[in-house]
């Protein structure tokens, strides 16, 4: 279980920043005041548009960052006093992360599940099973260099699951995919959540948070705008899909400068 509770995030601004983000603020409220649990068993999505905080929020979760306000547990653990404990449950899925363009696919899986202290049998009887579900048998051999953007993704996605974690954390599960395989990635995410995982990802495409989401956790300009089940978000905004309840919420959240105007 993830419990996020009153998540602030505050950037500095570097110069180069101020610019690309047009402002003259020093700092940019990334998350604001964000409360979120996601259950054991459940897929949990952060459905928000560009910039929104869907990333900074999972970086949080996954300890890459410290929160400026507030604090999560994972499985009851602090993500700041018992960093390593929470690392050891998760795993953390974001196309930023590249693998080393130099190995093959197979030795990075060995190479990981050794990093986990996984003996060579487990590790083994994991690759099957993954490089299987990922139909990845043509290119385990193939170093990462010699891949396609969307091979890389799967080689990314089967290394982070080596360790079969109890929390998996996947920032844009789907980026850079193709529809076989954007649907191969969501069934397995699928697979984990009836295992009893807990599951969170992001998304900006309504209709993957359609297929996956057991919960919706809506995010504008950092702040969660509303969370239920699909059923309970559309009978809430009065609205037929959720692209029309995310348009509804846009239009009246939509100060994506609010944040910053509140401090
Ligand atoms: N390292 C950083 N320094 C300063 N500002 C940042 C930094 N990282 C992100 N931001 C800003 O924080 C806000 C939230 O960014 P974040 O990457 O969390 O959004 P997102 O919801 O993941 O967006 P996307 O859908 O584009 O991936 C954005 O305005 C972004 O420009
Ligand atoms: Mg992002």
């Amino acid at each position: 279980m993830i419990e996020i509770n009153g998540l602030t995030k505050i950037y500095k601004l570097s110069a180069k920043k101020k610019k690309e983000l047009k402002t003259n603020k020093n700092v940019k409220i990334a998350v604001n005041d964000l409360s979120l649990v996601a259950e054991d068993g459940q897929i949990t999505v952060l459905l928000g548009p560009n910039g929104a905080g869907k990333t900074t929020t999972l970086r949080n979760v996954s300890t890459l960052l410290t929160p400026t306000k507030g604090y999560i547990k994972v499985n009851g653990h602090d993500t700041v006093k018992e960093a390593q404990k929470v690392r050891d449950s998760i795993c953390f899925l974001t196309n930023e992360i590249k693998l080393d363009e130099h190995f093959t696919v197979d030795y990075l899986f060995t190479f990981f599940g050794r990093i986990k202290n996984l003996d060579d049998a487990t590790i083994e009887k994991r690759k099957k099973e993954l490089f299987e579900t990922f139909d990845m048998s043509d290119f385990k051999d193939k170093r990462i260099e010699e891949l396609s953007t969307g091979m890389k993704q799967k080689a990314s996605i089967v290394v982070n699951l080596v360790n079969d974690p109890e929390v998996v954390i996947f920032d844009e599960p789907t980026s850079g995919l193709d529809i076989v395989t954007a649907r191969s990635v969501l069934d397995y995410l699928k697979k984990l959540r009836n295992e009893g995982k807990t599951v969170i990802v992001s998304t900006h495409i309504m209709s993957e948070a359609e297929k996956l989401a057991d919960k919706v956790a809506m995010i504008i300009g950092g702040r969660k705008v509303i969370e239920g089940t699909i059923p309970e978000i559309l009978a809430k905004t009065q609205t037929a899909d959720l692209e029309d309840a995310f348009f509804k919420l846009y239009m009246e959240n939509n100060c994506s400068e609010k944040g910053d105007k509140d401090e």
